[in-house]
């Protein structure tokens, strides 16, 4: 597969440097706001073509996939001409700033035949493999509760990504994606959802807690920050036994099953090597290759599910996106 990247910025980075990891697909081309930009990409990680917009980026006939890694609030509109092009998206997490821009994404990747994931590359991962077969075997029994948080301290900086409204940040959007998804993992979609934050000076969510309720009577918590370190562990709890997800719960490397009535633990590692984007650029080349317009392991049904839980917690603490 050939691939082009949107963004020349942190992630765009990592997600080269994992291509050049993996198996059936290269990066061809960058697409940058600016060719200065694209050029100095190109230069570092050998890539060939180098585009000075998005939209030719969309345009070069010898693209594939795109991989879109700019800011969560330019998603849909990054996404949306290259799905027009023909391109087959891989969307970075939080697919867009809310669950009307996720749905339109998915219209759009329809309407036009193309395949289109959300890089949630958590579930791809050796280590929630293990909790879908762990929580299927009935080891630890109906689960009651999911429990985690993914927290550190930053500096403010209104100008970047993670502090500017525009830009979609705050931490429910940033980092909420990965307890939410957790959650909606294991229980499914919430009917409850209700939220808490402090909002920050530039109007966006700085520390979050989200409590969810689902149809069969199990909780989950989701607690998030930008400014303040929190454990980033997680807990699967069931009424026989419960699963502790270490730090980082979104790509922990060993797992641990408690069994309540034998007092016993396993522990389990599950290593995901120097390359963990290489998971789910192997599950989009699969999908490719079988001809799918959607991931059987993340269909786009999750993403707007997780996009409305989102957007439920959102308003619930009064932050509301521009354009969104
Ligand atoms: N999967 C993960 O573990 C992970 C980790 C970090 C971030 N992410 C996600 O990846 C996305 C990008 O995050 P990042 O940390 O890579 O951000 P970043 O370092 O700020 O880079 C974002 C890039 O997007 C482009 N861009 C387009 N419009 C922009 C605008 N209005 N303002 C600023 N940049 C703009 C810029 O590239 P050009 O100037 O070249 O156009 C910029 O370099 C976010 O959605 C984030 O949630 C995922």
């Amino acid at each position: 597969m050939r691939w082009g990247i949107a963004g020349t910025g942190i992630i765009a980075s990592v997600f080269a440097d994992a291509m050049s990891k993996v198996e059936g697909g290269t990066v061809v081309a960058i697409g940058s706001r600016t060719a200065e930009s694209a050029g100095r990409f190109a230069a570092a990680f050998g890539v060939p073509r180098a585009h000075g917009s998005y939209q030719a980026l969309a345009d070069d006939p010898d693209v594939d996939v795109v991989y879109v890694a700019t800011p969560h609030a330019q998603h849909l509109d990054v996404a949306a001409p290259s799905l027009e092009a023909g391109k087959h998206v891989l969307c970075e997490k939080p697919m867009s700033l809310s669950a009307r821009q996720t749905t339109r994404m998915a219209e759009i990747a329809r309407d036009n035949g193309r395949f289109l994931m959300e890089a949630l590359w958590s579930r791809f991962l050796p280590a929630y493999r293990m909790i879908d077969e762990i929580i299927a075997s009935g080891e630890i029994g109906d689960v009651l509760a999911v429990e985690s948080s993914f927290g550190y301290r930053t500096d403010v900086d209104p100008a970047s990504r993670l502090f500017a409204l525009e830009l979609g940040g705050g931490a429910l959007l940033d980092l909420g994606i990965y307890p939410v998804h957790l959650a909606h993992f294991v229980l499914g979609v919430p009917s409850q959802v209700r939220a808490t934050a402090r909002i920050g000076e530039t109007g966006v969510d700085e520390h979050s807690a989200v409590t969810m309720g689902f149809p069969t009577g199990a909780l989950a918590i989701a607690h998030v920050a930008i400014r303040t370190d929190l454990a980033g562990t997680g807990r699967i709890t069931g009424t026989e036994g419960a699963i502790e997800i270490p730090a980082s719960m979104h790509c922990p490397l060993h797992l641990d099953v408690i069994r309540f009535a034998h007092g016993d633990h396993r522990h389990i590692e599950t290593p995901h090597g120097d390359a963990p984007f290489s998971f789910q650029i192997d599950e989009v080349h699969r999908c490719l290759e079988a001809g799918l317009t959607e991931s059987p392991v993340l269909p786009l049904r999750d993403s707007i599910a997780m996009a409305t839980t989102l957007d439920r917690a959102l308003a619930d603490v009064g932050v509301d996106y521009p354009g969104a």
